[in-house]
């Protein structure tokens, strides 16, 4: 099979499983229990958390680890109160949806414009922040990799006294990502999509954020997320960050020499549009449309191929909408319809590319 929906979720690398699999057998203490099997357990949590930190060039004590990316984004917006909240029309249903259930606590949501180019305008560009108001704005966009101009954002919202959080889901493990550096206040990060096992996430948060918990029990996560440590799932994502840190020019240099190739090839297909192409991207990511074609469909005519692609948000797959990003960014409906997303990993190759290439455009011929 070639699995081209990196964006979507990556295979557990081996040496994560090698990791998780003694927590899941003889080491399966309570990480809350006293003795040595649950102290053992605790110190298997401390060091993910560290090697969580070191990816993401974060304080281990500002790591709080969730159930995923979605629920460290439903901490952050229901950290934001009674402030002006402003997100891009590109954010993930992680976001968006979020932000619906927490609309009572703002005194009200506001959207960044996206521009034909796939990134938000620039704060110049937009309405002037008022005092206090909040931002959220992802750093790499899931479906067509744009990395979003967030430095010039971060410098307007800290002008004008608010926070700001980055869903940092997609652009972690596949470009060099610094909390220190960027001085967000908060950040969400996932375990999936970095190589480590699902129903694992972090949020990175700053002095400046008061959280609450979401759920409440024992003192679990700096008391923020009451409930037994899913032990095996943390030390896989503490792996999987160690693993990402390592590789990560690897990782960035290999994905984008098989995204050149495939672009260069999917050129000669007459009307096709690379979206965000002009801007910076995720190295892994291309997304494109060829227009009169229906995405869904040539999905499953690939499928039967046994080459696993997607639409866009995999979370958007199967409902009959367009895709926000592409409609956020002014593309023509019929264009959004035929999009297709290839999100490359670490052990693609180029002859898979050149596979990829050769099914598709026999497929394209039989239209
Ligand atoms: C940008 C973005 N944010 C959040 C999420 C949700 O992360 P998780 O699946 O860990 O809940 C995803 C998943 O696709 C994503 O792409």
């Amino acid at each position: 099979m070639i699995y081209f929906d990196h964006n979507a979720t990556t295979q557990p690398d081996e040496r994560v499983l090698d990791a998780m699999l003694p927590y899941l057998q003889h080491l399966y203490g309570n990480p809350s229990s006293l003795y040595r099997l649950g102290r053992i357990a605790r110190s298997a949590i401390d060091t993910a958390r560290e090697q969580v930190a070191c990816l993401v060039d974060a304080p281990a004590s500002q790591v709080l680890f969730t159930s995923g990316g979605t629920e460290a984004n439903a901490f952050a917006m229901s950290s934001f109160q009674g402030c002006r909240l402003w997100r891009s029309a590109m954010e993930h249903p992680a976001i968006t949806e979020n932000i619906s259930n927490c609309v009572r606590k703002y005194q009200a949501v506001k959207a960044l414009a996206v521009e034909a180019s796939g990134v938000v305008s620039s704060p110049e560009a937009t309405e002037a922040l008022q005092h206090g108001d909040c931002v959220s704005l992802m750093l790499a966009n899931n479906e067509t990799g744009a990395i979003q101009p967030l430095s010039s954002w971060v410098e307007s919202v800290k002008a004008a006294g608010g926070l700001i959080h980055t869903d940092a889901v997609q652009a972690v493990g596949k470009m060099p990502v610094s909390f220190r550096d960027l001085h967000v206040d908060l950040m969400s990060l996932s375990s999936h999509k970095i190589y480590g096992p699902k129903g694992c996430g972090a949020l990175i948060w700053g002095a400046d954020v008061v959280l609450k918990p979401l759920q409440r029990g024992g003192d679990q996560e700096f008391g923020l997320r009451g409930g037994t440590e899913n032990v095996a799932a943390i030390v896989g994502f503490g792996k999987a960050a160690e693993l990402a840190k390592l590789e990560l020019e690897q990782r960035i240099s290999h994905t984008l020499s098989l995204r050149i190739r495939l672009e260069q090839q999917l050129k000669s297909i007459p009307g096709l549009v690379v979206f965000a192409e002009q801007v910076p991207r995720l190295a892994n990511t291309l997304q494109f449309g060829i227009p009169e074609m229906n995405g869904e469909m040539l999905l499953m005519q690939l499928d039967q191929k046994n080459i696993a692609v997607s639409s866009g948000s995999a979370c958007a797959t199967g409902s009959e909408q367009i895709s926000p990003v592409l409609e956020a960014m002014g593309v023509e409906a019929v264009l959004a319809k035929s999009a297709i997303r290839v999100s490359l990993g670490k052990s693609n190759t180029a002859l898979e590319v050149d596979q990829f290439v050769s099914v598709l455009k026999t497929l394209l011929a039989k239209h």
